[in-house]
């Protein structure tokens, strides 16, 4: 195959390779609490990774682990040619430098009684890579890469709208100049019209800056539409993983199309088949040994509760863990 037949990420370049990666939490009564099992997965320059799943199935935790605010059980994610769980002094620092985060609530990451062109700068400071005489400059340039005028950097973030705050984080964020910027509910506070803006000016900015994104979001009709690739993890595994294409045109798994299944859609057509989404979810402190949605899949067998499902590649491209593409 010719570097042009391929799809668009096989020719783009790898920026993150997730292998095996497992984070267990001791809890007590000498418990560990599986968070993130076994993750396998990649990420690609200038795309967006969406991740997405039920409230505690791992997102969080799962970059959270990447970015080392907890330590990974096992497993590994190279980033430029090495192992991200095994960095330390100014490898780590830089790992930081390179990977940056954009949280759900900004305000709780800033200090309020800092100056907006101080919150955009202190990363730079952090790192000396800026003058004082620089500063009033620099936070003009990052306000204007978001949207926002220059006038705001002589402000306090408590008198900024929501969104302003938003598209601050990201100008944070962005001082740095990272590789990868991790978005863990970025725009889930906002209402729906300042969410449509906060995503359109991502998008411009990846344009721009070739920037990867990891992009967690309850949204699923969000993650559709700005993500290249699209995860679906479910009690901490990933049971569905899509490299290219629409997750809720291709999606296969019994437990991603009653995730889609459960998203109002415009165009639903009666007589439509939904799969249902009922049914206890185990404890992550026990997992199953087999299929870890057997409790609340209608395909379940016995096999699925014998056997745990492997990721396997159906289709090129799309990996699926269910029993019912063996
Ligand atoms: N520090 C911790 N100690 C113990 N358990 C934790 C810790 N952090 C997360 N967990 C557990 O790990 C599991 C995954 O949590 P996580 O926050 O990653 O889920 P999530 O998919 O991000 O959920 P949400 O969509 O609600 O943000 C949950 O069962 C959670 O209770
Ligand atoms: S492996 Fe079995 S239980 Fe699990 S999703 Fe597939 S059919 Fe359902
Ligand atoms: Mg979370």
């Amino acid at each position: 195959m010719s570097n042009n037949e391929k799809p668009a990420y096989e020719r783009t370049k790898l920026v993150l390779e997730i292998n095996h990666l497992t984070k267990k939490f001791a809890v007590d009564g000498g418990k560990f609490l599986t968070a993130c099992n076994d993750i396998t997965l990649r990420a690609y320059e200038g795309r967006t990774l969406g991740i997405i799943g039920e409230s505690g199935c791992g997102k969080s935790t799962l970059v959270r682990t990447l970015l080392r605010i907890h330590p990974a059980t096992s497993g590994e994610a190279i980033f430029e040619g090495h192992d991200l769980m095994k960095s330390s002094g100014e490898q780590l620092r830089q790992d930081r430098k390179n990977i940056q985060m954009v949280f759900q609530d900004p305000t709780a990451a800033f200090n309020p009684k800092m100056l907006v062109k101080d919150i955009l700068t202190e990363p730079l400071k952090n790192f000396g890579l800026i003058k004082n005489s620089e500063v009033d400059a620099k936070a003009a340039e990052l306000l204007e890469m978001v949207e926002l005028p220059a006038e705001f950097k002589d402000r306090y973030p408590h008198s900024m709208s929501g969104g302003q705050r938003q598209r601050l984080g990201i100008a944070r964020a962005l001082a740095l100049e990272p590789k990868i910027i991790v978005c863990d509910e970025a725009t889930s506070a906002l209402d729906v019209s300042v969410q449509e803006k906060i995503c359109e000016l991502l998008c411009r900015i990846q344009k721009e800056k070739n920037i990867t994104y990891l992009f967690i979001a309850h949204d699923l009709g969000l993650v559709d539409l700005m993500c290249h690739q699209v995860a679906v993890m479910y009690l901490g595994n990933v049971v569905e993983w899509l490299e290219h294409g629409r997750i809720a045109e291709h999606c296969k798994h019994p437990y991603t199309k009653a995730l889609m299944g459960a998203v109002f859609k415009v165009d639903f057509k009666p007589g439509e088949k939904i799969e249902p989404l009922e049914g206890e979810i185990p404890s992550p402190l026990d997992l199953p040994p087999g299929c870890p949605f057997a409790s609340r899949c209608e395909h379940c067998t016995e096999h699925c509760v014998q056997v745990k499902p492997e990721l396997k590649e159906v289709e090129h491209g799309h990996w699926v863990a269910c029993h019912l593409f063996d």
